[in-house]
């Protein structure tokens, strides 16, 4: 897949994703990172990219044709349609499922703001959707675009190892948390890893983990459980939870 980035610090995500799973993705040839910097399509000698807000107040707005003019260059590098995502605090939430959706697109172009924000008639007229990663307000949309980048590059075929990690992970299909996870030792001064996950009995370990991820969201985030699908055996692993965790 092909993720281009338009911001005036496209590096910043660039970098960011050159590590780990994401950075591996890239090697594989399963994602293609391409950033885009509107200064370079600024015009004058000082390539302006900003100015004051019309109605006065505090900082200063992303002008029109800087942005218009790059993100017409990032289309035209491809012939592969692409949305435009602009990530904003006042996006719709990103959530594992737009991951999941995004995932599955051959190419996106995410766009990253900075200062007060981009003038409303380039995000009128360009932009497809707006994302949020959470309601708190960031300097720039670069950690937000490196955050949709690494959670869709992990996604990709051949990214992880191991793709039935993706698969356990939480908000996956089943919209749960996770299970804990242990390792060695066996015996720490921090506690012992429970007994079943040493038993060799694979039905039961599914058994445990499957009423740890229920007991979990139930204790952590019990609104998710109102959006899983459970099964009467889910059910009963997580009222047996219930009453061992009062
Ligand atoms: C200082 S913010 C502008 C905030 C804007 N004045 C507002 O209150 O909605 C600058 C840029 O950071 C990015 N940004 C800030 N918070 C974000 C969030 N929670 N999710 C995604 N992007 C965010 C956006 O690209 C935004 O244009």
């Amino acid at each position: 897949m092909r993720i281009d980035i338009v911001s005036l610090f496209p590096e910043f995500v660039t970098q960011v994703a050159g590590h780990g799973v994401v950075g591996r993705a890239q090697e594989r040839g399963l994602l293609a990172l391409h950033g885009w910097n509107p200064r370079d399509h600024a015009e004058g000698n000082y390539r302006r990219v900003d100015d004051r807000p019309f109605g006065g107040g505090p900082g200063m707005v992303m002008l029109i044709d800087p942005l218009r003019a790059c993100l017409a260059a990032a289309r035209a590098a491809d012939p592969a349609p692409a949305k435009v995502i602009y990530l904003s605090p006042q996006g719709m939430p990103l959530t594992q499922a737009k991951v999941r959706e995004l995932a599955g697109e051959p190419r996106f172009i995410l766009l990253c703001g900075r200062y007060e924000g981009i003038d409303e008639r380039l995000v009128a007229a360009e932009v497809d959707e707006e994302l949020s990663i959470g309601d708190y307000v960031l300097s720039g949309g670069e950690l937000a675009a490196a955050v949709v980048v690494d959670a869709v590059a992990r996604l990709q075929e051949g990214a992880l190892n191991d793709a039935e990690s993706a698969a356990q992970d939480s908000f996956a299909a089943d919209g749960l948390l996770d299970c804990p996870h242990y390792t060695r030792p066996v015996e720490h001064e921090l506690g012992t890893v429970p007994e079943v996950l040493m038993s060799g009995n694979h039905a039961g370990i599914a058994r445990w983990r499957r009423q740890q991820a229920l007991g979990r969201t139930w204790q952590r985030r019990p609104e998710l459980l109102d959006e899983a699908a459970l099964s009467a055996a889910d059910r009963k692993l997580l009222e047996a939870f219930k009453a061992e965790n009062p």
